[in-house]
């Protein structure tokens, strides 16, 4: 087995974040980036969300990777080729991409994520389990932009971003990091899991479940901000809000002050009415055919797709 190789081209920088944050506390309408969500605690409440009953897009995509796996599987290698390069990009621990690698079997497995120390034990992991595949750990911020270093991917690849992370995106930066997954593929393909528009009671207790495992999630972005700026949010006076906006088909989250509050941070403060909110992550829901002009205008040719038998969740492939 080669022993898996790690490159980490991002370098975290507290005083930026730091920055980026409090600018968006201050803005007339305050909104920070779901970026800060995703602290180990907040990790580990994403993991449970998708356990939940009303959270539907994680086990729909399993269902239709189980249903359709080989036509997916030869869809992508007409376009890559047998034994691709397969860059997953948000790897995090690897598990959907190695669900492909029976039917792929990739000759190597690019993961990338913000961090290579979350990739390291995956990696490890994997590498014992699949000794013929490759694995290369790239620690990227791709939010900015995705770009390989020469020699991880100069060949057709399949480039993988599953999830329907591409919600977490505005049309345009989707069309962006779309189009830059197309040129990482190198004239192979992509393959993106895409959550559809439905009724907005669905997508509304999706993103508020019952448990209130997702307003945790939301909340603890609160404890982020507190430890990043050294602020004085205090959790219990907000309250999560998520609401679909069916003009521009997205889900909104917000934290909503409960009483007016001060909040003070190193070099900074701000006062909250009752009922004010922090704007604090869009996921936007698409229709099969808004998708699919979305990939034509990423420059994609060729594409298909794959639906539940609901018609909730989509896998497209484009070349
Ligand atoms: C990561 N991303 C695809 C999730 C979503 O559904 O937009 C993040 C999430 N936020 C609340 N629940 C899940």
């Amino acid at each position: 087995m080669n022993a898996p190789r790690f490159l980490q081209l991002h370098r975290p920088d507290d005083a930026a974040l730091a920055a980026e944050a409090a600018a968006g506390l201050l803005q007339p309408a305050a909104a920070v980036s779901p970026k800060f969500l995703y602290d180990a605690l907040g990790s580990r409440l994403f993991d449970a969300i998708t356990e939940l009953d009303e959270y539907y897009p994680t086990r729909t995509e399993a269902g239709i990777f189980a249903a359709h796996g080989e036509a997916i599987a030869a869809a992508v290698q007409a376009a890559t080729g047998p034994a691709p390069i397969l860059v997953d990009v948000g790897a995090g621990d690897g598990t959907k991409a190695a669900r492909l690698f029976a039917r792929l079997q990739p000759r190597r497995y690019v993961a990338v994520d913000i961090s290579v120390d979350y990739l390291r034990g995956a990696l490890a992991r994997l590498g014992r389990e699949h000794p013929g595949i490759e694995m290369l750990g790239l620690g990227l911020d791709f939010s900015a932009g995705l770009a390989l270093p020469g020699g991880v991917a100069d060949e057709p690849a399949l480039v993988f971003y599953p999830g329907s992370s591409i919600g977490n995106f505005a049309p345009a930066a989707a069309r962006q990091l779309i189009a830059d997954m197309r040129r990482t593929s190198c004239g192979g393909a992509v393959l993106l899991g895409v959550d559809l528009v439905k009724a907005s009671s669905r997508l509304e207790a999706a993103y508020d479940d019952a448990l209130g495992v997702t307003a945790a999630f939301n909340l603890n972005l609160l404890r982020r901000l507190n430890t990043l700026l050294g602020a004085d949010f205090e959790p219990r006076q907000w309250q999560h809000v998520a609401l679909f906006d069916a003009a521009q088909s997205r889900i909104e989250m917000h934290l909503q002050a409960r009483v007016a509050l001060q909040v003070r941070w190193a070099g900074g403060e701000r006062r909250f009415e009752a009922g004010e909110r922090i704007h604090t992550e869009n996921s936007y829901k698409w229709t099969t055919a808004g998708f699919a002009a979305l990939l034509a205008e990423a420059g994609f040719g060729t594409q298909c797709h794959w639906t539940d038998p609901a018609g909730d969740f989509a896998v497209f492939v484009a070349c």
